[in-house]
């Protein structure tokens, strides 16, 4: 595993579970919910995945299982893969309370060995912070293509890359804005993981950091262009705070057809 997903790794080791059952819920509790209104879980990714029924679906990076969870409910066949046991506990937790199955492996999307799996699922389903946990985007993209069937499609949702220029970079907070950084800059940063900011301050000094990279949309539009996607839509949304004159987050919706570079 390379440094950043040892440390990534380490991160998304310490106290998800526990982050995801004080915030989220309890499973029984999230389950019922997500039974009585999957698609509400799913935002308006919904629209972009469309009827998933039957549909294999792998959701990389998909962490507790929010969305994998009101997928299968929704009756689709779902694989999560995601580096975190911690994440993982609560997600069969969920799906168990929730009474459908999910397979989950745990690995380093990028040393996972995808034999197997080249060519088998429906969709790839991404979302909220996941391309800023890798290194090399044309490896990452390659392999989720290699992944998707001939006719199968990409829905990858993350938070716009505009947030680099922003001293704030939590999209949820409304604690003012100031134009600051670079949007090129291209070195690794040491950042907080996603949820040690829900902790009291005397708590945060103990969690482990990340290592992330920020990218710009040029490079990710491009990162996905040349793994052999056809880009059917890039729909960007506004900032999840009061600034909703600033874009917060993109959707690519991608297709694998038969061309293969
Ligand atoms: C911000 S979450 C994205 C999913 C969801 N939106 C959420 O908020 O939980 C990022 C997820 O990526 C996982 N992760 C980070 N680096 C990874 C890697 N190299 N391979 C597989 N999973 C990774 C973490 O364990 C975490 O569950």
């Amino acid at each position: 595993m390379n440094e950043q997903s040892e440390v990534n790794k380490k991160a998304w080791s310490y106290r998800a579970y526990e982050f995801w059952t004080n915030n989220l819920g309890l499973p029984n509790e999230v389950a019922k919910d997500m039974i009585s209104n999957p698609k509400k879980h799913l935002r308006r990714h919904i629209e972009f995945l469309g009827d998933v029924k039957d549909k294999k679906i792998v959701n990389l990076l998909g962490s507790c299982g929010k969305k994998a969870v009101p997928l299968a409910i929704l009756g689709a066949d779902v694989t999560i893969v995601d580096i975190s046991e911690e994440n993982k506990k609560y997600a069969m937790e969920l799906s168990k309370e929730a009474g459908v199955n999910l397979k989950y492996i745990i690995s380093d999307f990028m040393e996972l060995n995808i034999d197997q799996m080249c060519n088998s699922f429906d969709i790839a389903y991404l979302e909220g912070g996941i391309l800023h946990y890798f290194l090399d985007l044309n490896e990452f993209s390659k392999k989720i293509y290699n992944l998707i069937k001939i006719g199968g499609k990409l829905v990858l949702n993350d938070f716009h890359p505009v947030r680099k220029i922003f001293k704030s970079q939590d999209i949820f907070k409304d604690d003012g804005l100031e134009l600051t950084g670079n949007y090129f800059e291209n070195e690794l940063k040491v950042g907080e993981v996603a949820y040690e900011k829900f902790f009291p301050d005397n708590e945060q000094r103990e969690f482990p950091k990340c290592l992330l990279r920020y990218w710009t949309m040029g490079e990710i539009i491009s990162s996905f262009a040349a793994a052999g996607f056809i880009i059917e839509k890039l729909v960007e949304g506004p900032r999840f705070d009061s600034h909703k004159n600033i874009p917060g987050e993109f959707t690519l919706v991608a297709s694998k057809f038969k061309i293969e570079r």
